[in-house]
């Protein structure tokens, strides 16, 4: 038994028994912070009845025209609680959210070509190679030599907005590109400043538990950019509720 519910603040203070995982990415505290701000409806958490976390995941809804989707960031659950349908229950939740609230064409995601458990299950799921990006992951220079990187494949399942399935190929496999960019600012983990991370760590406890309003934040100039998250947080403590999108 296990209910979903929203991905919280909080739960970033909960989730090493997911994350301490090779296949499993770990962020910084502002990748997720954006994510929760922006597209709160589209990032969930599995929790068990004891409170402990199994599974998440994050989600958000971009591109432009016939491009405009919803896209899986990460999906993990915890080892111990694998193959009870929670990935299959969080990825229905995610394609039902881009399909019916943002009217996404399809649903996209990139994945490990060597993790084979995870392309079959999205092959099971209804997904297929749409092009294989080179070197997508890595780049830290850990590995031997040098190298570390390895190539995703971005796989996509068309929504009912794209009944006659524009937004797929069948050779997706043999569509080969390189790598335009890892420097996407919202995938990017940034190192944290103190004086910010001491910022975002009050406004989690200030979101999490409604605590009384907290002293005013620093100019963001006493801060060393680059710091997008400070901007989005900052509409967290106006009156009004953020809204996605
Ligand atoms: C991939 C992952 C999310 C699957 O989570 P899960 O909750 O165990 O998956 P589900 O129980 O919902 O399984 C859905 C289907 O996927 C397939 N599947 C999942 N795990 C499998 C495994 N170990 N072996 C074979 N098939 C598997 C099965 O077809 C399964 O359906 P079935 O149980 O009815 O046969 C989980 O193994 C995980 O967290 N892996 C590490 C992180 C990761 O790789 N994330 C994906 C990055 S893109």
């Amino acid at each position: 038994m296990s209910i979903t519910r929203s991905f919280k603040a909080s739960d970033m203070f909960k989730f090493n028994n997911i994350n301490l995982d090779i296949w499993t990415e770990t962020y910084g505290i502002g990748f997720y912070l954006n994510y929760l701000s922006r597209w709160p409806d589209i990032c969930c958490v599995q929790e068990a009845p004891s409170g402990r976390m199994m599974g998440y995941v994050l989600g958000k809804a971009e591109g432009q025209g016939p491009e405009w989707h919803g896209h899986v960031t990460a999906i993990t659950v915890a080892h111990e609680y694998r193959r009870l349908g929670l990935a299959r229950k969080m990825m229905n939740f995610l394609e039902l959210v881009s399909d019916e609230i943002y009217k996404g064409f399809f649903v996209d995601l990139y994945v490990r070509c060597a993790n084979k458990i995870a392309i079959d299950m999205y092959e099971g799921m209804g997904y297929s190679v749409y092009r294989r990006v080179r070197e997508y992951y890595g780049s830290l220079g850990v590995g031997k030599g040098g190298r570390d990187e390895e190539d995703a494949f971005d796989m996509r399942k068309p929504l009912s907005r794209d009944p006659n399935r524009r937004s797929i190929r069948s050779n997706g496999r043999d569509m080969i590109m390189a790598t335009k960019s890892r420097s996407d600012p919202s995938t990017v983990c940034f190192t944290l400043h103190a004086a910010a991370m001491h910022v975002q760590l009050r406004l989690i406890l200030q979101l999490e538990h409604d605590l009384s309003p907290m002293p005013p934040l620093p100019p963001l100039h006493t801060c060393r950019p680059p710091f997008p998250i400070l901007h989005s947080l900052e509409h967290h403590t106006s009156p009004q509720r953020p809204h996605a999108g």
